[in-house]
């Protein structure tokens, strides 16, 4: 795939994104969710090819097909993409972790339909594996880019997550502002390193966010390579 004119500056990169909501199954018949588009994940992938990376997207199930010249591997639950992520650890340069992962899953999965019974119902869940921590304490060459979807302090909660993580650089999004978030085509980010604050971007399309975002990336992996 080549697009004429455009910098090739992922080229040789192998890069791996993941997309989505998670979906964790209750019974046959019912799942816990969230409410990610795939949006942001999917742009990143478009623009990583467009930039010359090779390609590999896990989503969670998202309406959105995949874009050309990306390999789409499509998961449900957390571990379902965890073990997905895992797999592709060692051959990935650029790891961007867009997806919204379910904190907790029910503590079982009820092999039949649940049958309406007494007057309240109590489900148990437990909490998931949490992929992009994992990835920050395996990580060796990889340059690993997390998300941090806030609808307060964002500033502080982003930076801490960027440092629990051990991430290389994370995207802020305050979700509750106008044009940012889950559903629609903008998103209102700041990108943010360890020494902090990095860049805020006004309002833009995903796809000029992804674009700002891999820039970025690439210019400290080349750094970084020396
Ligand atoms: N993430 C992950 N595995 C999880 C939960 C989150 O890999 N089980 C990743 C997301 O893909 C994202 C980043 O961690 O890149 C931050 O996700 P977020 O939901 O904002 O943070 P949490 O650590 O789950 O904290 P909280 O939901 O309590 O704000
Ligand atoms: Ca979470």
């Amino acid at each position: 795939l080549h697009f004429k004119g455009e910098p090739r500056r992922l080229e040789g990169q192998r890069v791996l994104v993941t997309a989505g909501g998670t979906v964790e199954r209750i019974d046959p018949v019912r799942y816990i969710t969230n409410d990610s588009s795939g949006k942001m994940g999917y742009a990143i992938a478009e623009e990583a090819v467009r930039m010359g990376a090779k390609v590999t997207l896990i989503s969670g199930p998202s309406a959105l097909s995949a874009p050309e010249g990306v390999q789409l591997i499509n998961v449900q639950s957390a571990l379902d993409m965890r073990e997905a992520v895992l797999a592709r650890l060692d051959e990935s340069n650029l790891i961007v972790k867009a997806a919204a992962v379910a904190d907790y899953r029910p503590s079982v999965v009820s092999e039949q339909k649940i049958k309406k019974k007494s007057d309240s119902l109590t489900l148990e869940l437990v909490k998931n594996p949490d992929i992009l921590q994992e990835i920050g304490t395996l990580k060796k060459h990889q340059f690993i880019i997390g998300f941090a979807a806030e609808t307060e302090r964002l500033d502080e909660h982003a930076m801490d997550k960027l440092n629990r993580k051990n991430c290389d650089l994370i995207v802020g999004n305050d979700v509750s502002q106008e044009g940012a978030g889950f559903s629609g085509d903008t998103n209102v980010v700041r990108f943010y390193d360890r020494n902090g604050l990095v860049e805020a971007l006004p309002i833009q399309s995903k796809k000029d966010v992804a674009r700002r975002l891999l820039e970025l990336a690439a210019d400290r992996m080349h750094t970084a390579a020396g």
